[in-house]
């Protein structure tokens, strides 16, 4: 193959660009983007944690993983121009970095506040910015963010948290309503609890298991792997109409206020 039949190949393939790569939602993102023959750049602050991914990637593809914190706006730019040089045009963006540090909201200190609100919400605008600075002059591209059923109600413990989820659920309408017409999508998914790390940071386990998993009708958490099919799909040409939509991906916890997994229990029993 020339070279430049060889840049071609490049250039129709799809490149996403991960943050949090290394754990969790953004790992399983990576695996399952690399397992449909996708390009992966994959920025974390976890340099073991990137060399293990690149391990469980399919080997078909290219890998680029940069050691980056995402509050660094210019660390994330030069990964985009990196990337963009060595594994082609970058066409998907999921920021998924993100960290919890919960507190009563009474004895939360300003730097718990700051470092999760730098991280969840700056750290994925700036994400976005660095990656859109690229696509927006080639009309393509589609951007999927990461906000909490969090950011649907409050969330005693997670001021902070919820903030910073609330605030990315308007970036990620304002960034749909700015850049739709000039060919970039951007949504977000809302999970529920996910099996990954950050499940057990600052949740007590009876509020866990009694609580929240009591109001899921599906019974259970996510996998991470089922976040990543639903993240799949909306940066997919599936999703070719979808722009601005927070998609609850719940295991049902928000359908409504009375939401109970024995609920199923009280209707049979109302029956007459
Ligand atoms: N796990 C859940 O229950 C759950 C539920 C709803 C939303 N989320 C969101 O999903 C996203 C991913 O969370 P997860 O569950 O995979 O957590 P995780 O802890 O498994 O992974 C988070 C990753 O982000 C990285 N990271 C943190 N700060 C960073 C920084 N400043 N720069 C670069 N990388 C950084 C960490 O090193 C880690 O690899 C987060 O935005 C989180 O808020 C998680």
């Amino acid at each position: 193959m020339n070279m430049n039949a060889s840049s071609n190949a490049l250039q129709e393939r799809r490149v996403a660009l991960v943050t949090g790569a290394a754990s969790g939602i953004g790992a399983s993102v990576c695996r399952y983007l690399a397992s449909i023959g996708v390009h992966i750049a994959a920025a974390d602050q976890n340099a073991e944690g990137l060399e293990a991914l690149r391990a469980q990637l399919n080997p078909d593809v290219q890998f680029l993983g940069a050691v980056i914190d995402v509050r660094d706006e210019a660390a994330q730019q030069e990964f985009v121009a990196r990337v963009e040089k060595s594994l082609g045009a970058i066409t998907d963006v999921v920021p998924c970095a993100g960290l919890a540090r919960s507190a009563p909201a009474e004895d939360m200190t300003a730097e718990q506040w700051d470092l999760v609100l730098d991280i969840n919400l700056r750290g994925t605008f700036l994400t976005c910015k660095a990656a859109a600075n690229v696509m927006l002059p080639r009309r393509r591209g589609s951007i999927v963010c990461i906000a909490s059923i969090t950011a649907k109600g409050g969330q005693p413990g997670r001021a902070n948290y919820a903030a910073s989820k609330w605030g990315l659920v308007g970036l990620v309408k304002s960034l749909a309503s700015e850049w739709g017409n000039r060919g970039i999508r951007v949504n977000a998914v809302a999970p529920n609890g996910v099996d990954t790390p950050m499940l057990n940071v600052g949740v007590p386990e009876h509020f866990r298991d009694d609580v929240m998993l009591d109001r899921t009708p599906l019974g259970r958490f996510a996998r991470p792997e089922e976040i990543a099919q639903t993240i799949g799909f909306l940066l997919s040409d599936a999703a070719s109409y979808v722009t601005g939509s927070i998609l609850e991906v719940d295991g049902g916890l928000t359908s409504g206020f009375l939401t109970h997994r024995h609920g199923t229990d009280y209707a049979l029993h109302g029956r007459s």
